[in-house]
C-alpha cells in the first residue's frame, strides 16, 4: 500500500504525525478504577489517598535535597554536596515507588510541581540558599515530618488488610528516611576535628 501524498504533507498521510491533540482526561483524580487485586474500592481509595500525600511530601523532599546540593557552602562543601545528591537519588526512587504502588490501586498520582505544592504538608524553604546548619536542619525537621506520617498510614493500611501499601511504607520509605535522618543529624554534633577534650 502506497502512501497518498497531499499538497501540505508531502512525505504522505501514514508517516504523518497527528498533532495538537487534546482529549478529555480519561481518570479523574481521587477516583480509583477496578483492578483484580483483591481489595475492596473502599480500601483502595484509602491507600491512594495516603499514598499521594506522602508522595507529595517526598517529592518536595527530593527538591529540597537538590537545592540544598546546589547551594551549599563552607569547609564541609564537598561532602555535603555529594550526601545531599546520594540521598536526593534515594528519594527519587522513592518517587516512583510510591507513584507505581497509587496507580497498581487504580489511583491516579499526582505528577506536578503546582499540585504537589498544593498538597504538600512540608514547610515551603525560602528561594535564596542558606546556612548548613539550617539546611541540615530543615531536611531532618521534612523528614521527621514525613516518618510521623508514614508510621500512622502504614498501620492503617495493615489494618485495612493492604499489605503491599504496608510493605512498601515499612520497608522502603521509612526505612530510606530513618537512614537518612541518621546521616544527617551526626553531621549536626559538635564533635572536634584535632583535640579530643572528652
Ligand atoms: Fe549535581
Amino acid at each position: 500500500m502506497s502512501a497518498k501524498k497531499s499538497a501540505f504533507n508531502p512525505v504522505g498521510r501514514l508517516v504523518a504525525p497527528l498533532l495538537h491533540q487534546h482529549g478529555a482526561e480519561v481518570q479523574p483524580y481521587g477516583t480509583v478504577s477496578d483492578l483484580p487485586i483483591a481489595l475492596d474500592e473502599a480500601t483502595r481509595r484509602a491507600s491512594v489517598e495516603a499514598l499521594n500525600q506522602v508522595l507529595a511530601d517526598t517529592m518536595v523532599l527530593r527538591d529540597l535535597y537538590k537545592k540544598h546540593h546546589w547551594q551549599t557552602s563552607g569547609a564541609t562543601f564537598q561532602q555535603l554536596h555529594l550526601l545531599f545528591d546520594k540521598h536526593h537519588d534515594a528519594q527519587v526512587e522513592l518517587v516512583d515507588l510510591i507513584a507505581e504502588r497509587i496507580q497498581s490501586l487504580g489511583g491516579v498520582s499526582l505528577a506536578m510541581a503546582h499540585d504537589v505544592a498544593e498538597t504538600t504538608r512540608l514547610t515551603r524553604p525560602p528561594r535564596g540558599r542558606e546556612l548548613v546548619p539550617t539546611q541540615l536542619s530543615r531536611l531532618l525537621e521534612a523528614h521527621e515530618a514525613i516518618l510521623s506520617y508514614v508510621r500512622g498510614a502504614a498501620a492503617e493500611a495493615a489494618e485495612r488488610g493492604d499489605d503491599g501499601t504496608n510493605d512498601l511504607l515499612v520497608s522502603d520509605v521509612i526505612r530510606t528516611n530513618e537512614q537518612q535522618v541518621w546521616f544527617l543529624a551526626e553531621h549536626l554534633v559538635e564533635a572536634p576535628l584535632v583535640r579530643d577534650e572528652a
